[in-house]
Protein backbone atom coordinates (compact mmCIF):
# COMPACT_ATOMS: atom_id res chain seq x y z
CA UNK A 1 0.00 0.00 0.00
CA UNK A 2 2.91 2.48 0.75
CA UNK A 3 5.01 1.64 -1.99
CA UNK A 4 1.36 2.15 -4.15
CA UNK A 5 1.40 5.72 -2.45
CA UNK A 6 4.92 6.26 -3.36
CA UNK A 7 4.16 4.90 -6.84
CA UNK A 8 1.18 7.09 -7.63
CA UNK A 9 3.49 10.41 -6.68
CA UNK A 10 6.01 9.61 -8.39
CA UNK A 11 4.39 9.40 -11.47
CA UNK A 12 2.28 12.29 -10.55
CA UNK A 13 5.43 14.36 -10.42
CA UNK A 14 6.05 12.64 -13.56
CA UNK A 15 3.47 13.71 -15.66
CA UNK A 16 3.60 17.04 -14.54
CA UNK A 17 6.73 17.42 -15.87
CA UNK A 18 5.49 16.66 -18.77
CA UNK A 19 3.46 20.22 -19.01
CA UNK A 20 5.33 22.93 -17.69
CA UNK A 21 7.91 25.14 -18.76
CA UNK A 22 11.22 25.60 -18.77
CA UNK A 23 13.53 25.63 -15.49
CA UNK A 24 11.70 22.82 -13.23
CA UNK A 25 11.97 19.49 -15.30
CA UNK A 26 14.93 17.96 -13.87
CA UNK A 27 15.48 15.45 -16.82
CA UNK A 28 15.90 18.43 -19.09
CA UNK A 29 19.60 19.56 -19.07
CA UNK A 30 18.91 22.55 -21.31
CA UNK A 31 15.89 24.37 -22.32
CA UNK A 32 14.92 26.09 -25.81
CA UNK A 33 16.19 29.88 -26.02
CA UNK A 34 14.15 32.32 -27.68
CA UNK A 35 16.07 35.79 -29.43
CA UNK A 36 15.39 37.94 -28.73
CA UNK A 37 14.52 36.48 -25.07
CA UNK A 38 11.98 39.35 -24.59
CA UNK A 39 9.12 40.63 -27.17
CA UNK A 40 7.05 43.75 -26.80
CA UNK A 41 4.71 44.19 -29.81
CA UNK A 42 2.34 46.77 -30.65
CA UNK A 43 -1.46 45.20 -30.95
CA UNK A 44 -1.32 45.03 -34.99
CA UNK A 45 1.97 45.19 -35.53
CA UNK A 46 4.46 42.64 -37.18
CA UNK A 47 6.50 40.53 -34.84
CA UNK A 48 9.47 37.52 -35.04
CA UNK A 49 11.22 35.62 -32.70
CA UNK A 50 13.93 32.53 -33.17
CA UNK A 51 14.09 29.44 -31.12
CA UNK A 52 17.30 27.20 -31.10
CA UNK A 53 15.84 24.10 -29.54
CA UNK A 54 19.07 22.90 -28.33
CA UNK A 55 22.79 22.66 -28.52
CA UNK A 56 22.70 18.77 -28.50
CA UNK A 57 21.34 15.82 -27.43
CA UNK A 58 18.02 16.57 -28.87
CA UNK A 59 16.09 15.31 -32.58
CA UNK A 60 14.87 17.94 -35.15
CA UNK A 61 11.76 15.27 -35.56
CA UNK A 62 11.21 15.46 -31.91
CA UNK A 63 10.59 19.60 -31.60
CA UNK A 64 8.36 22.06 -32.07
CA UNK A 65 6.62 25.76 -32.00
CA UNK A 66 3.35 25.90 -30.62
CA UNK A 67 1.93 29.20 -31.98
CA UNK A 68 -2.15 30.84 -31.98
CA UNK A 69 -1.13 33.44 -35.06
CA UNK A 70 1.94 33.46 -37.62
CA UNK A 71 3.80 30.84 -39.31
CA UNK A 72 6.74 29.17 -38.27
CA UNK A 73 10.04 27.75 -40.43
CA UNK A 74 12.35 25.12 -39.19
CA UNK A 75 15.69 25.12 -39.95
CA UNK A 76 17.27 21.85 -38.13
CA UNK A 77 16.56 22.35 -34.74
CA UNK A 78 15.67 26.29 -35.33
CA UNK A 79 12.74 27.49 -35.55
CA UNK A 80 11.59 31.05 -36.78
CA UNK A 81 8.22 32.04 -35.75
CA UNK A 82 6.94 35.17 -37.96
CA UNK A 83 3.55 37.06 -37.55
CA UNK A 84 2.08 39.94 -40.03
CA UNK A 85 0.04 41.91 -37.45
CA UNK A 86 -0.25 40.35 -33.95
CA UNK A 87 -4.06 40.74 -32.79
CA UNK A 88 -4.53 38.25 -30.39
CA UNK A 89 -4.50 39.32 -26.54
CA UNK A 90 -4.04 35.77 -25.02
CA UNK A 91 -1.03 34.91 -27.67
CA UNK A 92 1.38 31.97 -26.25
CA UNK A 93 4.33 30.91 -27.74
CA UNK A 94 6.19 27.63 -26.80
CA UNK A 95 9.36 25.80 -28.24
CA UNK A 96 9.52 22.54 -27.38
CA UNK A 97 11.59 19.05 -27.58
CA UNK A 98 11.32 16.00 -26.61
CA UNK A 99 13.74 14.07 -24.85
CA UNK A 100 14.47 10.02 -25.77
CA UNK A 101 13.18 9.50 -22.36
CA UNK A 102 9.65 10.89 -23.76
CA UNK A 103 10.34 14.10 -21.67
CA UNK A 104 9.27 17.67 -23.19
CA UNK A 105 11.51 20.28 -22.39
CA UNK A 106 10.08 23.82 -23.46
CA UNK A 107 10.70 27.67 -23.04
CA UNK A 108 7.88 29.82 -23.64
CA UNK A 109 8.41 33.79 -25.42
CA UNK A 110 8.12 36.38 -23.06
CA UNK A 111 5.90 38.44 -24.95
CA UNK A 112 4.31 41.49 -24.05
CA UNK A 113 1.16 43.48 -26.48
CA UNK A 114 0.34 46.57 -26.25
CA UNK A 115 -2.63 49.02 -26.55
CA UNK A 116 -0.98 53.34 -26.03
CA UNK A 117 -4.03 54.59 -24.26
CA UNK A 118 -7.28 55.43 -26.78
CA UNK A 119 -7.82 58.70 -24.69
CA UNK A 120 -7.05 60.15 -20.80
CA UNK A 121 -9.37 62.45 -19.54
CA UNK A 122 -9.62 64.22 -15.90
CA UNK A 123 -12.40 65.74 -14.03
CA UNK A 124 -13.82 65.87 -10.51
CA UNK A 125 -15.52 63.34 -8.84
CA UNK A 126 -19.45 64.63 -8.06
CA UNK A 127 -18.13 68.12 -8.21
CA UNK A 128 -18.26 70.81 -10.94
CA UNK A 129 -17.24 74.58 -10.97
CA UNK A 130 -15.29 76.32 -8.05
CA UNK A 131 -13.76 74.58 -5.49
CA UNK A 132 -13.42 76.39 -1.73
CA UNK A 133 -9.86 77.08 0.16
CA UNK A 134 -8.88 73.59 2.44
CA UNK A 135 -11.92 71.40 1.26
CA UNK A 136 -11.14 68.12 -0.36
CA UNK A 137 -12.16 67.11 -3.83
CA UNK A 138 -11.11 64.34 -6.10
CA UNK A 139 -9.97 64.16 -9.34
CA UNK A 140 -10.47 61.29 -11.39
CA UNK A 141 -8.21 60.08 -14.52
CA UNK A 142 -9.81 58.35 -16.89
CA UNK A 143 -7.72 56.11 -19.29
CA UNK A 144 -9.39 54.34 -22.47
CA UNK A 145 -8.66 50.84 -24.04
CA UNK A 146 -5.19 50.69 -22.28
CA UNK A 147 -3.34 47.27 -22.56
CA UNK A 148 -1.48 45.92 -20.39
CA UNK A 149 -2.61 47.83 -17.42
CA UNK A 150 -0.39 46.42 -15.14
CA UNK A 151 2.42 48.45 -17.05
CA UNK A 152 0.21 51.58 -16.66
CA UNK A 153 1.55 54.85 -14.90
CA UNK A 154 -0.95 57.53 -13.94
CA UNK A 155 0.69 60.71 -13.02
CA UNK A 156 -1.61 63.71 -11.41
CA UNK A 157 0.05 67.06 -11.98
CA UNK A 158 -1.05 70.53 -10.73
CA UNK A 159 1.07 73.10 -12.70
CA UNK A 160 4.09 70.97 -13.81
CA UNK A 161 4.30 69.69 -10.05
CA UNK A 162 3.68 66.03 -9.71
CA UNK A 163 0.79 65.17 -7.02
CA UNK A 164 1.15 61.60 -7.28
CA UNK A 165 1.37 58.60 -9.41
CA UNK A 166 -1.38 55.33 -8.96
CA UNK A 167 -0.72 52.20 -10.75
CA UNK A 168 -3.30 49.26 -11.36
CA UNK A 169 -3.95 46.30 -9.51
CA UNK A 170 -5.28 44.55 -12.45
CA UNK A 171 -3.66 41.77 -14.43
CA UNK A 172 -5.94 41.82 -17.51
CA UNK A 173 -4.07 41.66 -20.53
CA UNK A 174 -6.64 42.93 -22.97
CA UNK A 175 -7.27 46.42 -23.08
CA UNK A 176 -9.81 47.62 -20.42
CA UNK A 177 -11.19 51.24 -19.13
CA UNK A 178 -9.72 52.14 -15.92
CA UNK A 179 -9.98 55.66 -13.68
CA UNK A 180 -7.66 56.45 -11.22
CA UNK A 181 -8.15 59.01 -8.37
CA UNK A 182 -6.64 61.10 -6.46
CA UNK A 183 -8.05 63.72 -3.46
CA UNK A 184 -6.49 67.12 -3.27
CA UNK A 185 -7.42 69.81 -1.04
CA UNK A 186 -6.99 73.55 -2.65
CA UNK A 187 -5.01 76.16 -1.41
CA UNK A 188 -5.74 80.16 -1.98
CA UNK A 189 -1.86 80.00 -3.99
CA UNK A 190 -3.88 76.65 -6.61
CA UNK A 191 -6.35 79.29 -7.35
CA UNK A 192 -5.97 79.57 -11.15
CA UNK A 193 -3.78 76.05 -11.60
CA UNK A 194 -4.20 73.79 -13.77
CA UNK A 195 -4.92 69.88 -13.00
CA UNK A 196 -3.94 67.68 -15.49
CA UNK A 197 -3.37 63.88 -15.27
CA UNK A 198 -0.79 61.50 -17.68
CA UNK A 199 -0.84 57.90 -18.40
CA UNK A 200 2.32 56.30 -19.59
CA UNK A 201 2.68 52.77 -20.28
CA UNK A 202 6.30 51.65 -19.15
CA UNK A 203 7.31 48.82 -20.91
CA UNK A 204 10.44 47.91 -20.00
CA UNK A 205 13.97 47.76 -22.02
CA UNK A 206 12.51 45.92 -25.04
CA UNK A 207 9.48 48.15 -24.90
CA UNK A 208 9.64 51.14 -27.88
CA UNK A 209 12.63 53.76 -27.42
CA UNK A 210 10.08 56.03 -26.26
CA UNK A 211 7.20 55.29 -23.68
CA UNK A 212 3.85 55.70 -24.88
CA UNK A 213 2.24 58.88 -23.31
CA UNK A 214 -1.01 60.27 -23.27
CA UNK A 215 -1.82 63.51 -21.64
CA UNK A 216 -5.41 64.95 -20.46
CA UNK A 217 -6.46 68.28 -21.07
CA UNK A 218 -6.22 70.34 -18.62
CA UNK A 219 -8.88 71.41 -15.77
CA UNK A 220 -8.10 75.05 -13.95
CA UNK A 221 -8.85 75.66 -10.47
CA UNK A 222 -10.60 78.30 -9.77
CA UNK A 223 -10.63 78.28 -5.73
CA UNK A 224 -12.63 80.50 -3.52
CA UNK A 225 -11.07 81.94 -0.55
CA UNK A 226 -12.83 84.64 2.06
CA UNK A 227 -10.85 88.16 2.69
CA UNK A 228 -7.62 88.53 3.96
CA UNK A 229 -6.15 91.48 5.13
CA UNK A 230 -2.89 92.82 3.21
CA UNK A 231 -2.03 94.43 6.83
CA UNK A 232 -3.20 93.36 9.99
CA UNK A 233 -5.45 95.69 11.81
CA UNK A 234 -3.02 97.28 14.15
CA UNK A 235 -5.11 98.46 17.80
CA UNK A 236 -3.50 101.34 18.73
CA UNK A 237 -5.47 104.80 17.99
CA UNK A 238 -4.11 106.05 15.59
CA UNK A 239 -2.91 109.97 16.38
CA UNK A 240 -2.75 112.67 13.34
CA UNK A 241 -2.06 116.59 13.65
CA UNK A 242 -4.92 118.68 12.29
CA UNK A 243 -4.56 119.14 8.70
CA UNK A 244 -2.62 116.24 7.82
CA UNK A 245 -3.28 113.75 5.35
CA UNK A 246 -4.95 110.64 6.57
CA UNK A 247 -4.75 107.15 4.90
CA UNK A 248 -6.63 103.95 6.15
CA UNK A 249 -5.20 101.42 4.33
CA UNK A 250 -7.97 98.22 4.12
CA UNK A 251 -6.58 96.39 0.66
CA UNK A 252 -7.50 93.31 0.90
CA UNK A 253 -6.94 89.87 -0.74
CA UNK A 254 -9.75 87.16 -1.95
CA UNK A 255 -11.25 85.12 -4.51
CA UNK A 256 -14.16 86.61 -5.70
CA UNK A 257 -12.45 90.00 -5.33
CA UNK A 258 -13.93 91.65 -1.74
CA UNK A 259 -15.79 94.54 -1.53
CA UNK A 260 -15.54 97.65 0.73
CA UNK A 261 -17.84 99.39 2.96
CA UNK A 262 -16.87 101.88 5.57
CA UNK A 263 -18.71 103.15 8.57
CA UNK A 264 -17.33 106.54 9.04
CA UNK A 265 -17.94 108.34 12.64
CA UNK A 266 -19.77 111.29 11.21
CA UNK A 267 -22.36 111.44 8.34
CA UNK A 268 -20.13 111.78 5.42
CA UNK A 269 -21.06 110.00 1.99
CA UNK A 270 -20.30 106.35 1.72
CA UNK A 271 -17.01 104.91 0.55
CA UNK A 272 -16.24 101.26 -0.84
CA UNK A 273 -12.51 101.65 -1.55
CA UNK A 274 -9.83 99.48 -0.21
CA UNK A 275 -7.92 102.86 1.02
CA UNK A 276 -9.74 105.85 2.81
CA UNK A 277 -7.58 109.14 1.83
CA UNK A 278 -8.84 112.70 3.95
CA UNK A 279 -6.21 114.86 2.57
CA UNK A 280 -6.85 117.95 5.14
CA UNK A 281 -7.69 116.57 8.51
CA UNK A 282 -9.83 118.16 11.02
CA UNK A 283 -10.79 117.88 14.18
CA UNK A 284 -14.93 116.47 12.81
CA UNK A 285 -12.70 113.48 11.86
CA UNK A 286 -11.68 111.83 15.16
CA UNK A 287 -13.59 108.71 15.84
CA UNK A 288 -14.09 105.11 15.09
CA UNK A 289 -13.51 104.21 11.15
CA UNK A 290 -14.81 100.71 10.56
CA UNK A 291 -13.89 98.63 7.54
CA UNK A 292 -15.94 95.80 6.23
CA UNK A 293 -14.43 93.24 3.49
CA UNK A 294 -16.51 90.80 2.45
CA UNK A 295 -16.82 88.37 -0.83
CA UNK A 296 -19.00 85.71 -0.95
CA UNK A 297 -16.70 83.14 1.20
CA UNK A 298 -16.59 85.67 4.40
CA UNK A 299 -16.15 88.93 5.84
CA UNK A 300 -13.13 90.26 7.97
CA UNK A 301 -13.66 93.93 9.46
CA UNK A 302 -10.54 96.51 10.20
CA UNK A 303 -10.90 99.02 12.92
CA UNK A 304 -9.31 102.49 12.88
CA UNK A 305 -9.74 104.78 15.89
CA UNK A 306 -8.23 108.04 14.88
CA UNK A 307 -7.01 111.11 17.35
CA UNK A 308 -6.69 114.40 15.99
CA UNK A 309 -3.83 116.61 17.67
CA UNK A 310 -4.15 120.41 17.67
CA UNK A 311 -1.43 121.61 15.01
CA UNK A 312 1.70 123.31 16.70
CA UNK A 313 2.87 125.17 13.91
CA UNK A 314 0.06 127.71 14.86
CA UNK A 315 0.85 128.12 18.23
CA UNK A 316 4.40 128.96 17.40
CA UNK A 317 3.63 131.61 15.38
CA UNK A 318 1.26 133.08 17.81
CA UNK A 319 4.23 133.50 20.37
CA UNK A 320 6.76 134.26 17.93
CA UNK A 321 4.30 136.78 16.67
CA UNK A 322 3.75 138.28 20.06
CA UNK A 323 7.38 138.44 21.12
CA UNK A 324 8.04 140.14 17.97
CA UNK A 325 5.51 142.85 18.38
CA UNK A 326 6.81 143.32 21.57
CA UNK A 327 10.51 144.04 21.11
CA UNK A 328 9.03 146.16 17.57
CA UNK A 329 7.10 148.51 20.04
CA UNK A 330 10.35 148.55 22.99
CA UNK A 331 12.61 149.05 19.82
CA UNK A 332 10.84 151.68 18.25
CA UNK A 333 10.00 153.97 21.82
CA UNK A 334 13.91 153.22 22.32
CA UNK A 335 14.60 154.72 19.54
CA UNK A 336 12.52 157.72 20.18
CA UNK A 337 14.11 158.10 23.19
CA UNK A 338 17.72 157.94 21.71
CA UNK A 339 16.24 160.67 19.00
CA UNK A 340 15.16 163.06 21.49
CA UNK A 341 18.46 162.46 23.93
CA UNK A 342 21.26 161.84 21.32
CA UNK A 343 22.17 161.96 18.01
CA UNK A 344 23.49 158.71 17.30
CA UNK A 345 23.36 155.33 15.21
CA UNK A 346 22.21 152.54 17.62
CA UNK A 347 21.47 149.62 15.77
CA UNK A 348 18.13 147.62 16.72
CA UNK A 349 20.12 144.75 17.29
CA UNK A 350 22.31 145.40 19.48
CA UNK A 351 19.60 147.05 21.66
CA UNK A 352 17.56 144.25 21.77
CA UNK A 353 20.39 142.13 22.95
CA UNK A 354 20.87 144.69 25.79
CA UNK A 355 17.39 144.44 26.36
CA UNK A 356 17.14 141.32 26.89
C1 LIG B 1 12.08 40.58 -37.03
O1 LIG B 1 11.76 41.61 -36.06
C2 LIG B 1 12.72 42.62 -36.00
C3 LIG B 1 12.31 43.55 -34.85
O2 LIG B 1 11.00 43.91 -34.98
C4 LIG B 1 12.80 43.36 -37.32
O3 LIG B 1 13.79 44.34 -37.26
C5 LIG B 1 13.14 42.37 -38.42
O4 LIG B 1 13.11 43.00 -39.66
C6 LIG B 1 12.17 41.20 -38.42
N1 LIG B 1 12.64 40.19 -39.34
C7 LIG B 1 11.84 39.57 -40.18
C8 LIG B 1 12.48 38.58 -41.09
O5 LIG B 1 10.64 39.80 -40.19
C1 LIG C 1 13.64 12.99 -39.13
O1 LIG C 1 12.59 12.41 -39.97
C2 LIG C 1 12.96 12.27 -41.32
C3 LIG C 1 11.77 11.75 -42.14
O2 LIG C 1 10.62 11.63 -41.34
C4 LIG C 1 14.10 11.33 -41.40
O3 LIG C 1 14.49 11.21 -42.74
C5 LIG C 1 15.29 11.84 -40.56
O4 LIG C 1 16.31 10.92 -40.55
C6 LIG C 1 14.87 12.10 -39.16
N1 LIG C 1 15.97 12.74 -38.47
C7 LIG C 1 16.35 12.40 -37.22
C8 LIG C 1 17.51 13.17 -36.65
O5 LIG C 1 15.78 11.53 -36.56
C1 LIG D 1 19.93 26.35 -42.21
O1 LIG D 1 21.04 26.46 -41.32
C2 LIG D 1 22.27 26.20 -41.94
C3 LIG D 1 23.35 26.25 -40.84
O2 LIG D 1 23.03 27.15 -39.81
C4 LIG D 1 22.50 27.22 -43.03
O3 LIG D 1 23.74 26.95 -43.68
C5 LIG D 1 21.37 27.14 -44.04
O4 LIG D 1 21.51 28.12 -45.04
C6 LIG D 1 20.05 27.30 -43.37
N1 LIG D 1 18.97 27.08 -44.33
C7 LIG D 1 17.96 27.91 -44.49
C8 LIG D 1 16.94 27.51 -45.49
O5 LIG D 1 17.85 28.95 -43.82
C1 LIG E 1 -21.23 60.67 -6.42
O1 LIG E 1 -22.61 60.94 -6.29
C2 LIG E 1 -23.42 59.81 -6.47
C3 LIG E 1 -24.86 60.24 -6.42
O2 LIG E 1 -24.98 61.54 -5.96
C4 LIG E 1 -23.10 58.77 -5.39
O3 LIG E 1 -23.87 57.63 -5.58
C5 LIG E 1 -21.63 58.42 -5.49
O4 LIG E 1 -21.28 57.53 -4.44
C6 LIG E 1 -20.77 59.65 -5.39
N1 LIG E 1 -19.41 59.25 -5.63
C7 LIG E 1 -18.42 59.62 -4.84
C8 LIG E 1 -17.07 59.11 -5.20
O5 LIG E 1 -18.58 60.34 -3.87
C1 LIG F 1 -14.12 51.70 -22.80
O1 LIG F 1 -14.87 52.88 -23.03
C2 LIG F 1 -15.23 53.06 -24.38
C3 LIG F 1 -15.89 54.42 -24.51
O2 LIG F 1 -16.62 54.73 -23.38
C4 LIG F 1 -16.15 51.93 -24.82
O3 LIG F 1 -16.48 52.09 -26.15
C5 LIG F 1 -15.40 50.62 -24.61
O4 LIG F 1 -16.24 49.56 -24.91
C6 LIG F 1 -14.90 50.49 -23.19
N1 LIG F 1 -14.02 49.33 -23.11
C7 LIG F 1 -14.12 48.44 -22.14
C8 LIG F 1 -13.14 47.32 -22.16
O5 LIG F 1 -14.95 48.53 -21.28
C1 LIG G 1 4.76 45.08 -16.66
O1 LIG G 1 4.43 45.18 -15.29
C2 LIG G 1 4.67 44.00 -14.54
C3 LIG G 1 4.13 44.22 -13.18
O2 LIG G 1 4.50 45.46 -12.67
C4 LIG G 1 6.17 43.73 -14.54
O3 LIG G 1 6.43 42.54 -13.84
C5 LIG G 1 6.63 43.59 -15.98
O4 LIG G 1 8.02 43.43 -16.02
C6 LIG G 1 6.24 44.79 -16.80
N1 LIG G 1 6.51 44.51 -18.18
C7 LIG G 1 7.43 45.16 -18.85
C8 LIG G 1 7.58 44.77 -20.29
O5 LIG G 1 8.10 46.04 -18.33
C1 LIG H 1 -2.14 99.68 1.16
O1 LIG H 1 -1.45 98.55 1.66
C2 LIG H 1 -1.01 97.66 0.66
C3 LIG H 1 -0.39 96.46 1.35
O2 LIG H 1 0.62 96.83 2.24
C4 LIG H 1 -0.03 98.38 -0.25
O3 LIG H 1 0.37 97.50 -1.27
C5 LIG H 1 -0.70 99.60 -0.86
O4 LIG H 1 0.24 100.31 -1.63
C6 LIG H 1 -1.24 100.50 0.22
N1 LIG H 1 -1.97 101.57 -0.41
C7 LIG H 1 -1.78 102.85 -0.06
C8 LIG H 1 -2.55 103.85 -0.83
O5 LIG H 1 -1.01 103.17 0.83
Amino acid sequence: MFCCCIFLSVSLLHSLCHFHVSGYDPSCTEFPVFTPSALVVKYGDPANATCVVCQKDCSENASGLEHAMGKVTQNGTTMFWTVDRLTEWDIFVMCYYNTDAGDQCSSSLDLTLYQPPESVSISFVNHTGMMFENQQYTLQCSVQNVAPVQNLTVTFYRRNTALGHLQSNSEEKKPVNETFTLNITPSREDDGAQYWCEAKLELGPAGPQRPPVVTSEKLPAIVHYGPELKEPPNPDVITITEGDTLHLNCSSVGNPSPSYTWTLPTNSPSYSGSVLTIKSVGFEHEGQYICTVSNTVGTVTKEFNIDVQVSSIPYTYIICGTLLGALVLVGLSLGSYCKRNQRGNYKLSKIIVTDS
